[in-house]
C-alpha cells in the first residue's frame, strides 16, 4: 500500500489535524472545526469518496491556552485511525504516536490491529517529542537534548519494528527498555506499517531519513521547499540507501474569487485571530521543537494564525491549482491540506480544484 502513496505517478494530497478542535485555524470564529467523531466521519467518507489520498491526525494531550483554548478537544489517533479504517474504503489512514508515552508492545499490538481493520491502509506517524506541557503532564522529563530524545525514539521503533516482524518469544535488552519474554501478535499483514516521521532538527531528519518512508516536514514556501527536498533525499540515500517521499503541510481557502478568499483570511486569521494562543504555540515550537526556522518563526506570525505555521494555499480555484503546481513542482511527493470547515470547504475544492489539477497533469483521475 505504501507504493500507492509513494509510487510518484502523481501528488498525494491528504488531510492533516481534523481530529483536532480549530484544526490548524487558531480562530475565535464561532463556527471553527469542532473535531467530532460524526464530524471526522462524514469528512473521512467525503475525503475518499472525491479521491484524496490519506487523513494525517495530530496527537495532542494539552490545549495552547488563548481564549479558545486551541487544541484542547482531541480524538485519540489509533482509535480515531481504527474507526475511520472501518469506515472507508480506499483512503490511507496514520495513527500518530509518541514513542515516551506508549510502550512499545502495547503500540506495536494497537497498531497490528488497526492494519487488520484497515486492510493495508494503516499508517504510523512517529513522533519523538517536543512538546514539554504534555510531558509535565505525564510526569515524564522530555530529554531536553535531542541526540537523547531520537535516540530513544530509535530505539522504540526497532522494538515495534521487531514485533512486528520476529516470531515467537524474546528477550529485549536494550538501553531504555530491558524487555523479558516479549511475542506479539498479531502483525501486520505485509511487512511493517509505512512510517511517517516529521523530525526537523539536524537528529530530527536524520531519524526519518533512516527510518521513515515519508518525512513530513514544514517549509516557507515551494522555493526553500525544493532545497529541503533535495537534501532529505540526498541524506536518505547516500546516508541510509533508501528512498523516501517528502511531503509538506498547507492550510486552504479556496473560493470563487480571489478578493473573497483574503476577505475570509483576514477575518478568521486576523480580526478573529486567538493571537494568546497563536503566541504560546509559537514560543513553544521555537523552544522545543526545530519544525519551523527562527526565520519562519519571525516572519509568519499571521500563518500561525491562518494554518499554524503552514504554507497557505489562498484564493480562487485557479490560484489554488497553479500554487499546489508549484510545489509539485519543486519535488514534493504529497501535501497535506488543513481547512476552518473541513467538510464544506473539502467539498468545493473537489469539486473546482481537483479538475484543474487533473488537466494540469499533477494528479491523476482516481
Ligand atoms: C506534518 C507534521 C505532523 C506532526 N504531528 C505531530 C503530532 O501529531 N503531535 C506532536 O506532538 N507533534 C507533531 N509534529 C511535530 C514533529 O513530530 C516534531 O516533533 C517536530 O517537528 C520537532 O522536531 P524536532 O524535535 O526534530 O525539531 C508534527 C509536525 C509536522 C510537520
Amino acid at each position: 500500500m505504501v507504493k500507492s502513496l509513494l509510487d510518484g505517478a502523481d501528488l498525494k494530497l491528504g488531510l492533516f489535524s481534523a481530529n483536532c478542535s480549530s484544526g490548524l485555524a487558531v480562530t475565535k470564529i464561532e463556527d471553527r472545526w469542532q473535531a467530532t467523531w460524526d464530524d471526522n466521519l462524514r469528512l473521512g467518507k467525503l475525503a475518499d469518496e472525491v479521491g484524496l489520498d490519506f487523513i494525517l491526525p495530530i496527537a495532542r494531550w494539552i490545549g495552547y491556552g488563548g481564549d479558545t483554548n486551541f487544541h484542547e478537544g482531541v480524538l485519540d489517533p489509533v482509535a480515531l485511525a481504527a474507526g475511520l479504517l472501518a469506515e472507508t474504503e480506499r483512503i490511507f489512514v496514520f495513527a500518530t504516536i509518541h514513542t515516551a508515552f506508549n510502550h512499545p508492545l502495547v503500540a506495536a499490538k494497537a497498531m497490528a490491529t488497526v492494519d487488520q481493520i484497515g486492510k493495508g491502509r494503516a499508517g504510523l506517524n512517529i513522533v519523538a517529542g517536543w512538546n514539554k506541557p504534555e510531558y509535565d503532564a505525564m510526569g515524564i522529563d522530555l530529554p531536553l537534548d535531542h541526540n537523547d530524545r531520537y535516540a530513544y525514539a530509535q530505539e522504540w521503533w526497532e522494538i515495534v519494528e521487531r514485533l512486528w516482524t520476529e516470531p515467537g518469544r524474546y528477550d529485549i535488552d536494550g538501553r531504555f527498555w530491558q524487555l523479558k519474554g516479549v511475542e506479539s501478535a498479531p502483525k501486520p499483514s505485509d511487512g511493517p506499517l509505512p512510517i511517517l516521521n516529521a523530525g526537523s532538527s539536524p537528529q530530527g531528519r536524520d531519524f526519518a531519513a533512516r527510518n521513515s518512508n515519508v518525512v513530513f516536514t514544514a517549509v516557507a514556501g515551494p522555493e526553500d521547499g525544493a532545497v529541503v527536498v533535495e537534501t532529505v533525499k540526498a541524506n536518505a540515500r547516500d546516508t541510509y540507501g533508501r528512498e523516501v517521499g517528502v511531503f509538506t503541510p498547507s492550510y486552504c481557502v479556496c473560493r470563487e474569487t480571489r478578493a473573497e478568499a483574503e476577505e475570509f483570511h483576514r477575518w478568521y486569521a486576523e480580526e478573529n485571530a486567538d493571537w494568546d494562543a497563536v503566541d504560546n504555540l509559537m514560543r513553544l515550537q521555537g523552544l522545543y521543537a526545530m519544525s519551523f526556522t527562527e526565520e519562519m518563526l519571525s516572519l509568519f506570525r499571521g500563518r500561525f494564525a491562518g494554518g499554524h505555521g503552514t504554507c497557505p494555499l489562498i484564493g480562487s480555484p485557479d490560484d489554488v491549482a497553479a500554487e499546489i503546481t508549484r510545489f509539485r513542482d519543486a519535488g514534493f511527493g504529497g501535501m497535506s491540506l488543513s481547512f476552518v470547515d473541513y467538510t464544506g470547504e473539502l467539498e468545493y475544492f473537489a469539486q473546482e480544484v481537483l479538475p484543474r489539477l487533473e488537466k494540469l497533469g499533477v494528479r491523476l483521475p482516481r
